[in-house]
């Protein structure tokens, strides 16, 4: 008999029964005392390759390796007890075959102990997404702008500006959600198309950039805050954590160097 003490989080199916119900509350984490807070208003924690560029300074995330995203994965579960928290597969762990993305997906969820995955791309992942829920592995897929394909768009663009490009978009969300996976991140499309997808699939869209039809809203956390100087242009900016952390750190800087900073006593009382 286990010793722990059950943790009942959200589940994957979960999510998936939420299509066209109670908005899906999301935000990305990548450590321990963020998912913690995160954990008590979001419903699902992404633990997106995101926190290459926001938490390692690279300029995409196709560096991001998956030995990184289980270091940060294992953080969130930590540091949570109540969210789904899904992990991304990075660039390269997945695209090749099902059975090489199974064996990382599998990898994913064994060390980090999250509830589900996530991957980029449409009808060409179909196939994997089938083949990975088929052996016990909730997927989330991603449409719209995948920034793992950042060099062949030339750039992190809006997807369907080109209302001949709208069909395929449609597809690539018929064919994931046919193939099982449990939801849909639909990053940076044009309104009508996004509204449009989320009418017609009958798994929950997770709009970033996107619509505010979508059955649930995804942000990264640090753009959310105020953290990161130059947020992309749609992330409404809910705090000033870059103004606040500034200014604690002049605080402790000025008290350094006037000699004001307290003394061991007055510190540790
Ligand atoms: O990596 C990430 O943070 C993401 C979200 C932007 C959806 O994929």
């Amino acid at each position: 008999m286990s010793t722990q003490k059950p943790v009942r989080r959200i589940t994957a199916p979960q999510i998936n029964r939420r299509k066209g119900a109670d908005p899906i509350v999301s935000l990305t984490s990548y450590h321990a005392h963020t998912a913690a807070i995160v954990d008590k208003y979001a419903d699902f924690i992404l633990v997106g390759d995101s926190l290459g560029m926001v938490m390692h300074g690279m300029e995409s995330t196709v560096g991001v390796s998956l030995e990184l995203m289980i270091m940060h994965g294992k953080a969130v579960v930590r540091g949570t007890s109540r969210a789904l928290v899904v992990v991304d597969m990075p660039f390269g762990t997945y695209e090749e075959s099902p059975s090489v993305a199974f064996r990382n997906a599998a990898r994913v969820m064994k060390e980090t102990q999250c509830g589900a995955v996530k991957l980029e791309g449409g009808a060409r992942m179909a196939e994997t997404i089938r083949f990975l829920t088929e052996r016990g592995i909730p997927v989330m897929a991603h449409i719209g702008l995948t920034p793992q394909s950042v060099n062949v768009m030339g750039g992190f663009k809006t997807q369907g500006r080109d209302e001949d490009s709208w069909a395929s978009h449609e597809e690539d969300a018929r064919a994931v959600a046919e193939a099982g996976a449990f939801a849909l991140v639909v990053e940076g499309m044009v309104e009508p198309l996004a509204a449009r997808i989320t009418k017609k699939i009958s798994i929950p869209t997770i709009g970033i950039g996107a619509s505010a039809e979508c059955d649930g809203q995804i942000l990264v956390l640090e753009d959310m805050l105020g953290l990161n100087p130059t947020p992309p242009k749609f992330v409404k900016v809910y705090g000033n954590l870059g103004g606040q952390i500034e200014a604690a750190v002049k605080a402790y800087s000025d008290e350094v160097k006037d000699r004001s900073f307290p003394s061991e006593n007055e510190v540790y009382r």
